[in-house]
C-alpha cells in the first residue's frame, strides 16, 4: 500500500516532508493578510500562544495516531475505534475543499513569476494591477489550470522526490531572501509604524474573531485537522523522537510565517502612508504590496522573480501533499488506479476552482453568506470544518481512546517532556475554547449576535 501511495513521504526525512507540506501559501500569503486584518500584534500574540499549546498538542496527537496505527486518516481512526471511521472521512473532506482554491492562489503566484520574468515588474507595482488581473475571466483561469496541472503532473508521474530535493535547496534560500526583503522594507519611510502594529499587541483589537482566525490559520498552516499529519505519521519510523520533530516543524513553520508578516505589514504602512484601510485588503495583500517593495529596490525585478519562484515551489510542495492525500484516499476507498484517480481528482479540482477564480470578477455578485466563493471555501474549511475536526480529534484522543495510548507512542524514544501540557490541552483547554469560539463566531457571521 505504501508503494502505491508514492514515495513522497516514505523515503524522505520525516521533518522535511512534513515541513514541505506545512510551509506554503499559508505562511507567506495567508498569515500576513490575516495578521494585518485582525489587529497585528494581538493576532501574532494569540497565534504564538495557540501554536505552543493547541498546535503542539494536536500535531503530536495526529502524528502519534498515524505512527501507532501505520495507517492514513480513515484507517487510523477506525483502527483505534471502529465507531469513529466517520471522523476520518470528515477530516479527509477538508483537503478536497482546500485544494481547488489553494490552486487558484497558486495560479496567481505563477502569473506573478511570469510577469517578473518577462520584465513587467514596474507595471505589477501599479495600484490597479492586481485587481485588474484577478477580475478578468480568462487569464486567472489559465494560470489556475497551469498550477493545477503542475501539481497533478508531479502526483501522476510520482516525481515528488525530485521536487522535494529542489525544495530542500529552495526553502533555505527562501528564508534568506525573506529576511533580506524584510530588513529592506523595515527601512522604508513610514515602515516603523507597521513594525509597531505588527509586534506590539493592542488589546483593544482583541475579539473572538481574532482567536478564531488565528486558530483556523494555525490548523491551515501546520496542515492539521485534515488527516495530513496522520498520514505523515504513518510513515514515521519508530526510532524518531516524535516530540522533538513536532517542535522542529512548528518552529520552522511559525518562523517563516513571522518573517512573511515582517516583510508585508511594514511595507503596507510605508506605501499607504499609514492609511489603516490598506491593512484590510485581504487575500490580495501580498500581491499588491510586495511588487511595490520590489519596484523601489535596486535590482528589484530580479529579486521579485526569485521571490515568486521560491513561493511557487513552497506552494507546490503543499498542493502536492494536498493532492496526494485526496488521491490516496480515493485509491484506498475504491481501489482505483493511481493515474485514473489523479485524473478524476484533477477534473474535480478544476471544476471546483472555477467559481473561486470567477468570484473575483464576473461572479463577484454571487455571495454565499456574504462571502465570495474563494472566501467562502476558505471560511468553511478553516473556520468551520477544521475547528470541528480538531474538537472531535481532541474528544477521540482525550476521552475515547484515552491519552495514555498516545503518550506511550510519543515516549517510545524517551521521556515525553510536555506530557502534562499535552493532556491538559487535549482534554480540557482545546475542546472548551474551540466550542466557545466556534459558536460565537458562527453567530457573528450569521449576524445573530455581534461580539
Ligand atoms: N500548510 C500549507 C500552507 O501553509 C497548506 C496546506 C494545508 C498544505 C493542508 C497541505 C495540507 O500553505
Amino acid at each position: 500500500m505504501n508503494e502505491k501511495r508514492s514515495s513522497f513521504t516514505g523515503k524522505l526525512g520525516f521533518i522535511l516532508a512534513a515541513a514541505g507540506s506545512a510551509v506554503g501559501l499559508g505562511n507567506i500569503w495567508r498569515f500576513p493578510y490575516l495578521a494585518a486584518k485582525y489587529g497585528g500584534g494581538i493576532f501574532l500574540l494569540v497565534y504564538l500562544i495557540l501554536a505552543l499549546t493547541f498546535g503542539f498538542a494536536l500535531m503530536a496527537a495526529e502524528i502519534a495516531l498515524g505512527r501507532k496505527t501505520g495507517l492514513s486518516v480513515v484507517g487510523a481512526f477506525k483502527a483505534l475505534d471502529k465507531r469513529f471511521a466517520w471522523l476520518g472521512y470528515l477530516a479527509a473532506l477538508v483537503p478536497m475543499i482546500i485544494l481547488p482554491y489553494y490552486s487558484v492562489i497558486g495560479g496567481w503566484v505563477t502569473k506573478y513569476l511570469a510577469v517578473y520574468l518577462t520584465g513587467d515588474a514596474h507595471a505589477a507595482a501599479g495600484d490597479e494591477y492586481f485587481g485588474g488581473f484577478i477580475s478578468q475571466t480568462g487569464e486567472p483561469l489559465v494560470w489556475f489550470f497551469i498550477f493545477m496541472a503542475l501539481t497533478a503532473l508531479v502526483v501522476v508521474l510520482g516525481v515528488d522526490k525530485g521536487v522535494e530535493k529542489v525544495s530542500k535547496i529552495m526553502m533555505p534560500v527562501l528564508v534568506v531572501l525573506a529576511l533580506v526583503i524584510a530588513v529592506y522594507s523595515l527601512f522604508l519611510p513610514g515602515a516603523l509604524e507597521g513594525v509597531k502594529y505588527y509586534l506590539i499587541p493592542d488589546f483593544s483589537n482583541f475579539s473572538a474573531t481574532t482567536v478564531l482566525a488565528a486558530m483556523g490559520q494555525l490548523f491551515y498552516s501546520m496542515s492539521l485537522a485534515m488527516g495530513i499529519m496522520i498520514t505523515y505519521g504513518s510513515y514515521m519510523k519508530k526510532d524518531v523522537d516524535l516530540e522533538q520533530s513536532v517542535h522542529h516543524i512548528e518552529i520552522f513553520d511559525t518562523g517563516i510565517a513571522f518573517m512573511a508578516g515582517l516583510m508585508v505589514i511594514p511595507s503596507v504602512f510605508a506605501f499607504s502612508g499609514g492609511d489603516e484601510a490598506a491593512l484590510g485588503k485581504g487575500p490580495g495583500l501580498m500581491f499588491i504590496t510586495l511588487p511595490k517593495v520590489f519596484d523601489s529596490m535596486k535590482g528589484g525585478a530580479i529579486i521579485g522573480a526569485l521571490f515568486f519562484l521560491l513561493v511557487l515551489f513552497a506552494a507546490l510542495t503543499s498542493s502536492i501533499s494536498l493532492m496526494e492525500t485526496v488521491v490516496s484516499f480515493f485509491q484506498d476507498k475504491f481501489g482505483w488506479g493511481r493515474k485514473f484517480t489523479s485524473i478524476v481528482v484533477f477534473i474535480f479540482c478544476l471544476l471546483m476552482g472555477i467559481p473561486s477564480s470567477l468570484g473575483n470578477g464576473v461572479w463577484a455578485d454571487i455571495r454565499i453568506m456574504g462571502f465570495q466563493f474563494l472566501d467562502f471555501f476558505d471560511f468553511i474549511s478553516n473556520s468551520v470544518m477544521m475547528p470541528v475536526v480538531a474538537f472531535l480529534t481532541c474528544m477521540f484522543v482525550g476521552y475515547i481512546v484515552k491519552p495514555k495510548t498516545f503518550i506511550d507512542e510519543i515516549s517510545l524514544t524517551g521521556k515525553f517532556k510536555s506530557e502534562k501540557l499535552f493532556v491538559v490541552v487535549i482534554k480540557y483547554v482545546a475542546p472548551v475554547c474551540i466550542v466557545l469560539i466556534l459558536a460565537s463566531s458562527i453567530l457573528d457571521v450569521l449576524g445573530i449576535m455581534k461580539i
